[in-house]
Protein backbone atom coordinates (compact mmCIF):
# COMPACT_ATOMS: atom_id res chain seq x y z
CA UNK A 1 0.00 0.00 0.00
CA UNK A 2 1.35 3.74 -0.80
CA UNK A 3 0.72 6.45 1.16
CA UNK A 4 0.03 9.88 -0.07
CA UNK A 5 2.22 12.97 1.31
CA UNK A 6 -1.17 13.43 3.39
CA UNK A 7 -1.17 10.28 5.19
CA UNK A 8 2.38 10.12 5.84
CA UNK A 9 1.60 13.06 7.69
CA UNK A 10 -0.53 11.74 10.43
CA UNK A 11 0.22 8.36 10.45
CA UNK A 12 4.38 8.86 11.45
CA UNK A 13 4.35 8.72 15.04
CA UNK A 14 2.85 11.69 16.68
CA UNK A 15 3.18 12.97 20.55
CA UNK A 16 -0.84 12.76 20.48
CA UNK A 17 -0.72 9.19 19.02
CA UNK A 18 1.75 7.72 22.12
CA UNK A 19 -0.28 9.49 24.32
CA UNK A 20 -3.85 8.25 22.91
CA UNK A 21 -2.22 4.52 22.34
CA UNK A 22 -1.05 5.08 26.64
CA UNK A 23 -4.49 5.96 27.38
CA UNK A 24 -6.01 3.12 25.94
CA UNK A 25 -3.20 0.37 26.69
CA UNK A 26 -2.88 1.13 30.84
CA UNK A 27 -6.42 2.65 31.71
CA UNK A 28 -7.92 0.51 33.79
CA UNK A 29 -5.15 -2.07 34.07
CA UNK A 30 -4.86 -3.51 37.68
CA UNK A 31 -1.67 -1.32 39.69
CA UNK A 32 -1.41 0.95 37.08
CA UNK A 33 -1.87 4.40 38.21
CA UNK A 34 -3.63 6.79 35.90
CA UNK A 35 -1.78 10.32 35.95
CA UNK A 36 -1.38 10.64 31.89
CA UNK A 37 -4.09 11.35 29.31
CA UNK A 38 -7.01 13.95 29.47
CA UNK A 39 -9.92 12.44 30.38
CA UNK A 40 -11.85 14.45 32.99
CA UNK A 41 -12.94 13.24 36.36
CA UNK A 42 -16.10 11.00 36.67
CA UNK A 43 -17.86 13.11 39.22
CA UNK A 44 -20.72 11.65 41.05
CA UNK A 45 -23.40 14.75 41.04
CA UNK A 46 -22.57 15.13 37.58
CA UNK A 47 -23.03 11.65 36.33
CA UNK A 48 -26.48 12.11 38.16
CA UNK A 49 -27.42 14.70 36.19
CA UNK A 50 -26.46 13.04 32.57
CA UNK A 51 -27.88 9.51 34.21
CA UNK A 52 -31.21 11.77 34.80
CA UNK A 53 -31.49 13.42 31.63
CA UNK A 54 -31.09 10.88 29.38
CA UNK A 55 -33.64 8.98 31.08
CA UNK A 56 -35.95 12.15 30.35
CA UNK A 57 -35.01 12.03 26.85
CA UNK A 58 -36.26 7.67 27.02
CA UNK A 59 -38.94 8.83 28.32
CA UNK A 60 -40.08 11.74 26.28
CA UNK A 61 -41.96 10.88 23.04
CA UNK A 62 -39.80 10.55 19.93
CA UNK A 63 -37.11 12.53 21.32
CA UNK A 64 -34.76 9.80 21.14
CA UNK A 65 -35.48 9.00 17.81
CA UNK A 66 -34.65 12.39 16.99
CA UNK A 67 -32.02 12.29 18.47
CA UNK A 68 -30.40 9.63 17.16
CA UNK A 69 -32.41 9.65 13.84
CA UNK A 70 -31.81 12.78 12.03
CA UNK A 71 -28.71 14.65 10.41
CA UNK A 72 -28.69 18.17 11.87
CA UNK A 73 -27.70 21.13 9.82
CA UNK A 74 -23.33 20.48 8.86
CA UNK A 75 -22.79 22.22 12.01
CA UNK A 76 -25.43 21.30 14.57
CA UNK A 77 -29.34 21.96 15.63
CA UNK A 78 -30.54 25.64 15.23
CA UNK A 79 -32.27 25.18 18.65
CA UNK A 80 -29.00 24.70 20.04
CA UNK A 81 -27.34 27.85 18.46
CA UNK A 82 -30.12 29.93 19.29
CA UNK A 83 -30.29 28.71 23.47
CA UNK A 84 -26.02 29.08 23.44
CA UNK A 85 -26.58 32.58 22.22
CA UNK A 86 -28.88 34.22 24.05
CA UNK A 87 -26.91 32.35 27.45
CA UNK A 88 -23.63 34.25 25.76
CA UNK A 89 -25.38 37.20 25.53
CA UNK A 90 -27.66 37.41 28.71
CA UNK A 91 -24.66 36.37 30.99
CA UNK A 92 -21.58 38.63 29.09
CA UNK A 93 -23.30 40.50 27.14
CA UNK A 94 -21.43 39.59 24.16
CA UNK A 95 -23.37 40.87 20.97
CA UNK A 96 -24.23 36.70 19.45
CA UNK A 97 -26.77 35.15 17.86
CA UNK A 98 -26.92 31.94 16.71
CA UNK A 99 -25.70 32.79 13.08
CA UNK A 100 -22.34 32.97 15.17
CA UNK A 101 -22.18 29.41 16.39
CA UNK A 102 -21.05 26.29 15.11
CA UNK A 103 -21.15 22.54 16.59
CA UNK A 104 -18.54 20.28 14.93
CA UNK A 105 -17.35 16.78 16.20
CA UNK A 106 -15.34 17.86 18.78
CA UNK A 107 -12.99 20.46 19.76
CA UNK A 108 -9.93 18.84 18.73
CA UNK A 109 -11.76 18.59 14.82
CA UNK A 110 -12.57 22.39 14.99
CA UNK A 111 -8.70 23.24 16.06
CA UNK A 112 -7.52 20.87 12.56
CA UNK A 113 -10.26 22.15 10.81
CA UNK A 114 -8.99 26.38 11.61
CA UNK A 115 -5.92 25.76 11.87
CA UNK A 116 -5.73 24.06 8.20
CA UNK A 117 -7.86 26.43 7.15
CA UNK A 118 -5.94 29.65 7.64
CA UNK A 119 -2.07 28.38 7.40
CA UNK A 120 -0.19 26.17 4.78
CA UNK A 121 0.01 26.90 0.92
CA UNK A 122 -1.82 30.28 0.59
CA UNK A 123 -3.47 31.17 -2.88
CA UNK A 124 -0.55 33.12 -3.74
CA UNK A 125 1.94 30.56 -2.57
CA UNK A 126 3.30 31.95 0.17
CA UNK A 127 3.27 29.64 3.44
CA UNK A 128 0.68 30.71 6.11
CA UNK A 129 1.72 30.56 9.77
CA UNK A 130 -0.16 29.74 13.07
CA UNK A 131 1.41 31.76 16.11
CA UNK A 132 1.17 30.15 19.10
CA UNK A 133 2.22 33.03 21.65
CA UNK A 134 2.86 30.65 24.53
CA UNK A 135 4.78 27.92 24.93
CA UNK A 136 4.24 24.95 25.85
CA UNK A 137 0.97 24.69 24.58
CA UNK A 138 -1.52 21.68 23.88
CA UNK A 139 0.38 18.62 22.33
CA UNK A 140 -3.05 18.08 20.24
CA UNK A 141 -2.18 21.05 18.03
CA UNK A 142 1.52 19.90 17.76
CA UNK A 143 0.72 17.62 14.07
CA UNK A 144 -2.65 19.04 13.44
CA UNK A 145 -0.92 21.46 10.39
CA UNK A 146 -1.20 19.60 7.10
CA UNK A 147 2.34 21.22 6.51
CA UNK A 148 4.29 20.37 9.39
CA UNK A 149 6.07 24.22 9.56
CA UNK A 150 2.80 26.05 9.83
CA UNK A 151 2.99 27.00 13.93
CA UNK A 152 5.58 28.96 15.20
CA UNK A 153 6.37 29.73 18.20
CA UNK A 154 9.36 31.65 21.33
CA UNK A 155 9.97 31.18 24.44
CA UNK A 156 8.14 31.93 27.54
CA UNK A 157 8.90 34.43 30.44
CA UNK A 158 9.14 32.43 33.34
CA UNK A 159 8.59 34.12 36.29
CA UNK A 160 8.98 32.53 40.13
CA UNK A 161 5.74 33.27 42.03
CA UNK A 162 6.25 31.90 45.51
CA UNK A 163 8.81 29.17 46.93
CA UNK A 164 8.52 26.06 44.44
CA UNK A 165 6.20 27.67 41.95
CA UNK A 166 6.38 29.72 38.93
CA UNK A 167 4.29 31.20 36.01
CA UNK A 168 4.81 31.66 32.29
CA UNK A 169 3.66 34.97 30.25
CA UNK A 170 3.95 35.98 26.98
CA UNK A 171 6.82 37.41 25.74
CA UNK A 172 5.61 40.31 23.58
CA UNK A 173 9.23 41.08 22.97
CA UNK A 174 9.87 38.52 20.41
CA UNK A 175 6.71 38.14 19.00
CA UNK A 176 7.67 38.22 14.76
CA UNK A 177 4.16 38.25 13.14
CA UNK A 178 6.27 37.57 9.38
CA UNK A 179 3.40 35.58 7.55
CA UNK A 180 1.62 34.93 10.95
CA UNK A 181 -2.29 34.83 9.61
CA UNK A 182 -3.57 33.56 13.01
CA UNK A 183 -2.92 33.57 16.73
CA UNK A 184 -3.75 30.56 18.88
CA UNK A 185 -3.71 29.82 22.71
CA UNK A 186 -5.57 27.61 25.13
CA UNK A 187 -7.26 29.47 27.66
CA UNK A 188 -6.74 27.58 30.73
CA UNK A 189 -3.45 25.93 28.81
CA UNK A 190 -3.09 22.16 28.39
CA UNK A 191 -0.68 21.35 29.87
CA UNK A 192 0.18 24.07 32.54
CA UNK A 193 -2.55 25.16 34.10
CA UNK A 194 -2.07 28.58 33.21
CA UNK A 195 -4.61 31.08 32.35
CA UNK A 196 -3.52 34.24 29.89
CA UNK A 197 -4.10 37.54 31.77
CA UNK A 198 -6.85 39.83 31.24
CA UNK A 199 -4.18 42.05 30.11
CA UNK A 200 -1.85 39.01 28.28
CA UNK A 201 -5.79 38.53 26.04
CA UNK A 202 -6.10 42.47 25.19
CA UNK A 203 -2.87 42.42 23.75
CA UNK A 204 -2.93 39.63 21.89
CA UNK A 205 -6.61 40.87 20.41
CA UNK A 206 -5.21 44.15 19.97
CA UNK A 207 -2.28 42.30 17.83
CA UNK A 208 -4.86 40.29 15.89
CA UNK A 209 -6.88 43.14 15.24
CA UNK A 210 -4.27 45.20 13.88
CA UNK A 211 -2.93 42.72 11.06
CA UNK A 212 -6.44 41.66 10.52
CA UNK A 213 -6.27 38.01 11.56
CA UNK A 214 -8.32 36.28 13.97
CA UNK A 215 -7.11 35.34 17.38
CA UNK A 216 -8.75 31.66 18.09
CA UNK A 217 -8.92 31.15 22.00
CA UNK A 218 -9.07 27.27 22.66
CA UNK A 219 -11.69 27.59 25.98
CA UNK A 220 -11.94 23.68 26.04
CA UNK A 221 -11.73 24.41 29.96
CA UNK A 222 -13.10 27.57 30.21
CA UNK A 223 -15.53 29.82 30.95
CA UNK A 224 -19.02 29.49 30.89
CA UNK A 225 -18.40 25.88 31.19
CA UNK A 226 -16.73 24.01 32.15
CA UNK A 227 -15.54 26.78 34.09
CA UNK A 228 -12.55 25.29 35.73
CA UNK A 229 -10.79 28.33 36.35
CA UNK A 230 -9.42 29.09 39.94
CA UNK A 231 -8.76 32.73 38.88
CA UNK A 232 -10.80 36.09 38.50
CA UNK A 233 -10.41 36.70 35.04
CA UNK A 234 -13.12 37.84 32.00
CA UNK A 235 -14.13 35.70 28.99
CA UNK A 236 -13.59 37.42 26.03
CA UNK A 237 -15.05 37.75 23.12
CA UNK A 238 -15.38 39.48 19.39
CA UNK A 239 -15.89 39.63 15.78
CA UNK A 240 -12.12 38.83 15.87
CA UNK A 241 -11.61 36.48 18.00
CA UNK A 242 -12.68 32.77 17.23
CA UNK A 243 -13.71 30.82 20.57
CA UNK A 244 -13.65 27.34 20.51
CA UNK A 245 -15.87 25.32 23.22
CA UNK A 246 -16.32 21.89 24.28
CA UNK A 247 -18.64 19.68 26.14
CA UNK A 248 -15.59 17.18 26.76
CA UNK A 249 -14.63 18.32 30.21
CA UNK A 250 -17.71 19.37 31.71
CA UNK A 251 -18.30 15.17 31.33
CA UNK A 252 -18.97 14.43 27.74
CA UNK A 253 -16.29 13.58 25.85
CA UNK A 254 -17.87 10.70 24.27
CA UNK A 255 -20.68 13.12 22.61
CA UNK A 256 -17.77 14.52 20.54
CA UNK A 257 -19.55 17.79 21.04
CA UNK A 258 -16.85 20.94 19.92
CA UNK A 259 -18.61 24.16 19.78
CA UNK A 260 -17.36 27.53 17.78
CA UNK A 261 -18.42 30.85 18.27
CA UNK A 262 -17.18 33.45 15.43
CA UNK A 263 -17.88 36.30 13.34
CA UNK A 264 -20.53 35.07 10.16
CA UNK A 265 -17.93 34.33 7.43
CA UNK A 266 -15.91 32.44 9.74
CA UNK A 267 -19.18 30.02 10.79
CA UNK A 268 -19.81 30.08 6.81
CA UNK A 269 -16.54 28.80 6.14
CA UNK A 270 -16.79 25.84 9.14
CA UNK A 271 -20.35 25.18 7.81
CA UNK A 272 -18.98 24.37 4.35
CA UNK A 273 -15.78 22.76 5.41
CA UNK A 274 -17.92 20.44 8.19
CA UNK A 275 -20.20 19.51 5.31
CA UNK A 276 -17.56 18.35 3.33
CA UNK A 277 -15.46 15.87 5.99
CA UNK A 278 -18.31 14.78 8.15
CA UNK A 279 -21.69 15.72 6.75
CA UNK A 280 -22.93 16.90 10.25
CA UNK A 281 -22.05 16.83 14.23
CA UNK A 282 -23.18 14.38 16.67
CA UNK A 283 -26.33 15.18 17.58
CA UNK A 284 -26.00 13.98 21.30
CA UNK A 285 -24.73 15.89 23.25
CA UNK A 286 -26.37 18.76 21.81
CA UNK A 287 -29.82 17.62 23.04
CA UNK A 288 -28.47 16.17 26.44
CA UNK A 289 -27.69 20.06 27.37
CA UNK A 290 -30.43 21.53 25.65
CA UNK A 291 -32.67 22.23 28.14
CA UNK A 292 -29.23 23.49 31.02
CA UNK A 293 -28.91 25.76 28.78
CA UNK A 294 -32.30 27.51 28.42
CA UNK A 295 -32.73 27.74 32.26
CA UNK A 296 -28.79 28.38 32.60
CA UNK A 297 -28.60 25.85 34.46
CA UNK A 298 -25.03 24.48 32.85
CA UNK A 299 -23.62 27.63 34.61
CA UNK A 300 -24.35 26.73 37.52
CA UNK A 301 -23.32 22.97 37.38
CA UNK A 302 -19.94 24.72 36.18
CA UNK A 303 -19.73 26.93 38.89
CA UNK A 304 -20.52 24.89 41.75
CA UNK A 305 -19.64 21.49 41.27
CA UNK A 306 -17.11 21.22 38.49
CA UNK A 307 -14.58 24.26 39.71
CA UNK A 308 -14.99 23.66 42.84
CA UNK A 309 -14.37 19.92 42.61
CA UNK A 310 -11.12 20.45 40.49
CA UNK A 311 -9.88 23.30 42.67
CA UNK A 312 -9.95 21.05 45.76
CA UNK A 313 -8.25 18.56 43.65
CA UNK A 314 -5.66 20.92 42.50
CA UNK A 315 -4.56 22.32 45.94
CA UNK A 316 -4.89 18.69 47.77
CA UNK A 317 -2.63 17.54 45.22
CA UNK A 318 -0.10 20.26 45.71
CA UNK A 319 -0.01 19.84 49.14
CA UNK A 320 0.93 15.83 48.71
CA UNK A 321 4.01 17.11 46.55
CA UNK A 322 4.96 19.55 48.45
CA UNK A 323 5.02 16.39 51.02
CA UNK A 324 6.74 14.18 48.58
CA UNK A 325 9.06 16.02 47.20
CA UNK A 326 11.23 17.21 50.08
CA UNK A 327 14.29 18.22 49.41
CA UNK A 328 14.49 18.31 45.12
CA UNK A 329 14.72 20.56 43.42
CA UNK A 330 11.49 21.34 41.83
CA UNK A 331 8.41 23.89 41.05
CA UNK A 332 5.25 23.55 39.79
CA UNK A 333 3.24 25.77 37.39
CA UNK A 334 0.70 28.34 39.40
CA UNK A 335 -2.27 26.18 39.34
CA UNK A 336 -4.76 28.63 37.52
CA UNK A 337 -7.43 26.05 36.00
CA UNK A 338 -7.66 23.05 34.08
CA UNK A 339 -6.79 19.47 35.11
CA UNK A 340 -3.38 19.20 34.96
CA UNK A 341 -0.43 20.10 36.95
CA UNK A 342 3.08 20.74 35.13
CA UNK A 343 5.76 19.74 37.25
CA UNK A 344 9.37 21.13 36.66
CA UNK A 345 12.54 19.06 37.78
CA UNK A 346 15.67 21.70 37.51
CA UNK A 347 17.67 18.53 37.83
CA UNK A 348 16.57 16.46 35.49
CA UNK A 349 19.38 15.44 33.72
CA UNK A 350 18.44 12.59 31.83
CA UNK A 351 14.85 14.38 30.16
CA UNK A 352 11.28 13.77 30.65
CA UNK A 353 10.97 11.22 28.08
CA UNK A 354 13.45 8.86 29.98
CA UNK A 355 11.56 9.60 33.13
CA UNK A 356 8.51 8.91 31.46
CA UNK A 357 9.56 5.22 30.10
CA UNK A 358 11.25 4.50 33.95
CA UNK A 359 8.40 5.31 35.85
CA UNK A 360 6.21 3.13 33.16
CA UNK A 361 7.93 0.32 34.00
CA UNK A 362 6.80 1.18 37.97
CA UNK A 363 3.13 1.47 36.80
CA UNK A 364 3.24 5.45 36.92
CA UNK A 365 1.78 6.71 33.43
CA UNK A 366 2.58 10.46 33.27
CA UNK A 367 3.28 12.88 30.03
CA UNK A 368 6.69 13.99 29.26
CA UNK A 369 7.01 17.70 29.04
CA UNK A 370 9.08 17.91 25.55
CA UNK A 371 5.77 17.35 23.40
CA UNK A 372 4.48 20.08 24.33
CA UNK A 373 7.15 22.53 23.25
CA UNK A 374 6.94 22.69 19.69
CA UNK A 375 6.76 25.06 16.70
CA UNK A 376 10.20 26.99 18.43
CA UNK A 377 12.97 28.55 16.50
CA UNK A 378 16.21 26.49 15.77
CA UNK A 379 18.40 28.30 18.67
CA UNK A 380 15.85 26.93 21.20
CA UNK A 381 17.02 23.14 20.64
CA UNK A 382 19.26 23.65 23.45
CA UNK A 383 16.82 25.17 25.68
CA UNK A 384 17.35 22.71 28.58
CA UNK A 385 13.56 23.63 30.54
CA UNK A 386 12.21 22.17 27.61
CA UNK A 387 13.58 18.48 28.65
CA UNK A 388 12.77 19.40 32.40
CA UNK A 389 8.88 19.66 32.62
CA UNK A 390 6.29 16.65 32.92
CA UNK A 391 2.36 16.71 33.03
CA UNK A 392 0.57 15.44 35.47
CA UNK A 393 -3.43 14.41 35.08
CA UNK A 394 -4.42 15.04 39.33
CA UNK A 395 -8.24 14.55 38.88
CA UNK A 396 -7.58 10.66 39.73
CA UNK A 397 -8.52 9.07 42.60
CA UNK A 398 -6.23 10.81 46.19
CA UNK A 399 -4.60 7.70 47.62
CA UNK A 400 -3.31 6.90 43.88
CA UNK A 401 -2.30 10.32 42.84
CA UNK A 402 -0.91 10.55 46.54
CA UNK A 403 1.33 6.67 45.50
CA UNK A 404 2.10 8.25 42.23
CA UNK A 405 3.90 11.13 43.01
CA UNK A 406 5.80 9.19 46.15
CA UNK A 407 7.52 7.27 42.54
CA UNK A 408 7.55 10.50 40.70
CA UNK A 409 9.99 12.27 43.59
CA UNK A 410 12.11 8.56 43.97
CA UNK A 411 12.45 8.68 40.20
CA UNK A 412 12.58 12.19 39.05
CA UNK A 413 15.49 12.34 42.23
CA UNK A 414 17.74 9.95 40.26
CA UNK A 415 18.37 12.74 37.65
C1 LIG B 1 -6.77 22.42 25.22
C2 LIG B 1 -7.60 21.35 24.59
N1 LIG B 1 -8.23 21.64 23.45
C3 LIG B 1 -8.99 20.73 22.83
C4 LIG B 1 -9.12 19.45 23.33
C5 LIG B 1 -9.96 18.48 22.57
O1 LIG B 1 -11.17 18.23 23.23
P1 LIG B 1 -12.45 17.61 22.52
O2 LIG B 1 -12.08 17.24 21.13
O3 LIG B 1 -12.82 16.43 23.37
O4 LIG B 1 -13.51 18.69 22.55
C6 LIG B 1 -8.48 19.10 24.51
C7 LIG B 1 -8.60 17.72 25.05
O5 LIG B 1 -7.99 17.32 26.00
C8 LIG B 1 -7.69 20.08 25.15
O6 LIG B 1 -7.03 19.79 26.27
Amino acid sequence: MKFSAFGERFINDTGIKDLVDDLGKYAGLEGTIMLGGGNPALIPEVNEIWRNRMAEILKNGDQLQKMLGLYGTSIGSIKFFDALAELLSREYGWPVTGKNIAVINGSQTSCFLLYNMLSGRMPDGASGKILLPLMPEYIGYADQSIDPESFVSFRPGINDYAPNMFKYQVDFDRINMNGVNAITASRPTNPTGNVLTDDEVSRLSELAAEHEIPLILDNAYGLPFPGIIFEDVKPVWNENIVLSMSLSKIGLPATRTGIIVANEKMIEALSAMSAVVSLAPSGVGQEMVLPMLEDGSLIDISRDIVMPYYRAKSRQTIKYIKESFGSLDYSIHKSEGAIFLWLWFKDLGSGSVNLYNRLKKRGVIIVPGEYFFFGLPEEDETWEHRHQCIRVNYSQDFSDVKRGLDIIAEEAAKG
